[in-house]
């Protein structure tokens, strides 16, 4: 046999090894541990939604720790059935318990999941740096409230509102609501226009287009988001009155090409749109119809009484009485209006609400108030307001 065969020794051996396929032995614990695993790395989201269920329920169960108001956190006392007797400060702000209707469903009962807030509301006001518009803002922000002013400041002023830039839940924009504008929010109050003669007579056109655009604007937007939308509308839209005093049901006696038209006019038909945005859209609306208003920050020189005796007394100047001085006029504290337009945007009642003080004032007794003022030398409002305020916000 040549070196180069092949030689197979394999045939001598013995073959020890069996071919034949032997399972290994059945561990009884991989029986459970498998299709918990498989469980584990494949079902990872079944268990999330578990998790998820469990932290419900404890929460949900979990005793509220606090049943008192979800407002309690903010320090100011709940003193509305009383703030017109408690005259203690110049601005007499107080604060009455907010009263939610229809947002408080989230916080009622007095179980907030933890780490969970009570909602707070989106508020815009327009002409919100104005002089009853940033009062309004004082209050609304002081509720807990996050609000959005829109001005154009044509009569107001950044310093009205300035000491809120830095809370986070203040904003401030730049914008003429005669142009559309589009923002997420609960609630509308829309109180941008002109108010006084003098200023909404220096541009009537602009004045009717505010009165009527802006607010066409506005309950286009309110009725997009599903805001409750509510309007500053004025004593004016009664005109030169022939019935007094003027009820809600009086229509008015109103002059239509007067200059003053644009002003009375343009409040009537910003009144009309909301009512048809009401009963045609379904928007929630209110209409309150304001009457004469004082207090800091309204504009000094804006030609009307209060701030021409005001002024007049400040600078230490002769009182200017037209006539006799025995027409009488009514005359309300702006936290006592502002009170009065929160509790109709979170009442049931759509109005139009004539909001002022139902006690007349002759100019002569102003004028005397005035006097008195001079002679104290006194260089705040506090003295009107102990003559003048109303005892409430009244609403007849
Ligand atoms: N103060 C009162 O005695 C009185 C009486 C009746 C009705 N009202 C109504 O209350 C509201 C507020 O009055 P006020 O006394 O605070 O007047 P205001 O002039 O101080 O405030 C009006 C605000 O609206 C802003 N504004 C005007 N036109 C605008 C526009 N096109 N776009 C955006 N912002 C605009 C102004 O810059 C200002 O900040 C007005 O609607 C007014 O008609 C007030």
């Amino acid at each position: 046999m040549g070196s180069s065969e092949l030689i197979f020794r394999g045939h001598d051996e013995t073959q020890t090894t069996s071919d034949a396929y032997s399972p290994k032995p059945p561990k009884p614990w991989l029986a459970v541990t498998r299709p918990i695993r498989y469980l584990l790395l494949e079902q990872r989201l079944v268990f999330i939604l578990v998790g998820i269920a469990i932290a419900t329920l404890f929460f949900t169960l979990l005793p509220s720790s606090s049943s008192s108001s979800p407002y309690e956190h903010d320090p100011i006392p709940n003193t509305f059935s009383h703030f017109s007797h408690e005259l203690t400060t110049p601005m007499r702000y107080k604060y009455y318990e907010p009263l939610r209707v229809g947002f408080q469903s989230a916080s009622s009962g007095g179980k907030i999941p933890l780490g969970l807030k009570s909602k707070s509301l989106r508020i815009v006001v327009t002409g919100g740096a104005g002089f009853v518009g940033s009062h309004l803002v004082d209050r609304l922000i002081a509720r807990g409230d996050s609000v959005i002013v829109v001005d154009n400041f044509f009569t107001g002023r950044k310093e009205n509102v300035m000491h809120h830039f830095k809370n986070p839940r203040f904003e401030l924009i730049r914008h003429d609501v005669v142009e559309p504008l589009l923002l997420e929010v609960d609630q509308i109050y829309h109180l941008a226009c002109p108010a006084s003669p003098v200023h909404y007579k220096h541009n009537p056109v602009k004045t009717i287009k505010t009165n009527v655009v802006g607010t066409l604007n506005m309950l286009g937007l309110a009725k997009r988001v599903g805001a409750r939308f509510l309007l500053t509308s004025t004593s004016e839209v009664y005109g030169d009155p022939l019935q007094h005093p003027q009820v809600e049901t009086y229509w008015g006696n109103v002059n239509p090409i007067g200059v003053r038209s644009c002003y009375d006019e343009g409040k009537r038909t910003a009144e009309t749109l909301t009512m048809d945005y009401h009963r045609g859209a379904d928007v929630e609306v209110r209409i309150a119809r304001i009457f004469n208003t004082y207090g800091p920050r309204m504009c000094i020189d804006d030609g009307r009484v209060v701030s021409n005796f005001v002024a007049q007394a400040l600078r230490k100047e002769p009182m200017t009485v037209y006539g006799d001085g025995k027409q009488t006029r009514s005359f309300q504290f702006v936290s006592d209006l502002v009170e009065g337009l929160m509790r109709l945007m979170e009442g049931e009642h759509v109005g139009p609400f004539n909001l002022g003080n139902p006690g007349e004032f002759t100019m002569l007794e102003l004028a005397k108030v005035s006097v008195f003022l001079l002679k104290k030398n006194a260089e705040n409002f506090s003295m009107y307001e102990l003559f003048l305020r109303s005892l409430s916000v009244h609403i007849f």
